[in-house]
């Protein structure tokens, strides 16, 4: 997969990738990730790539002009286009599975004063990552990337995605590793006996229970 990131801060991108699971997926060439700064394709002669709202109002408003031309320059036809704003569909990780088998992601990063409306014309897909509104979308681009480049098969074992919170709608179940009772907070003695089939039914329940506590709204989906 190839992931496009378009952008006026592609500084805020050092470091995110080059750590961990992420950068392990680079160095084996399942995933390349490429940072654009929008404003080297602006034709204006001083690099503007904003410009004021027309009808008045507060702020910069990001113009057509750089963007088209910069997602037109990377786009193929193997391309989705993704615009991050707090107005786009709410993001979950269905999704996330969905775009994780695509070929190519262009992910154009919105910016908190706004942008010219017609750049939802170049894009396949908005979205949201909440209800909550960031400076820019460069933090959502973030969040998009890593959660799809983990989901791409053999950057982890499949088996370790199968019980991640979401999956089948529910939550993942507790877990524990050694000592077996740290400051007298034991380790519940189903998880230590060896009996699989048991620690199975634990951990559906525990999953279930959870689940009803804290996000009902998944169970009634
Ligand atoms: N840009 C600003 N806030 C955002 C959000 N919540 N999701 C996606 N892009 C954003």
């Amino acid at each position: 997969m190839k992931i496009d990131i378009v952008t006026l801060f592609p500084e805020m991108f050092q470091g995110i990738f080059s750590q961990s699971i992420i950068s392990r997926a680079i160095n084996d060439k399942k995933v390349e990730i490429n940072i654009h700064n929008f404003r080297d394709y602006s034709k204006d002669p001083h690099h503007k790539v904003d410009d004021t709202p027309y009808g008045g109002g507060n702020g910069m408003v990001l113009t057509c002009q750089p963007i088209f031309d910069c997602v037109e320059d990377l786009k193929t036809e193997d391309s989705i286009v993704i615009l991050t704003t707090p107005d786009g569909t709410p993001y979950k990780q269905s999704m996330a599975y969905d775009l994780s088998k695509e070929k190519h992601l262009i992910i154009i990063c919105g910016h908190y004063e706004g942008f010219d409306e017609r750049i939802r014309s170049i894009c396949d897909l908005e979205i949201s990552i909440g209800d909550y509104i960031l400076t820019g979308g460069e933090i959502a681009s973030m969040v998009l990337t890593d959660s799809i480049v983990r989901l791409i098969p053999g950057v982890i074992e499949e088996e370790s995605h199968q019980k991640d919170s979401f999956n089948n709608n529910l939550l993942d179940y507790p877990t524990y590793t050694k000592p077996r009772n740290f400051r007298g907070m034991e380790v519940p003695s189903v998880l230590v006996n060896g009996d699989h089939k048991k620690i199975e039914e634990y951990r559906k329940t525990e999953s279930i229970k959870r689940t009803k506590e804290r996000r009902p709204d998944l169970l009634e989906k």
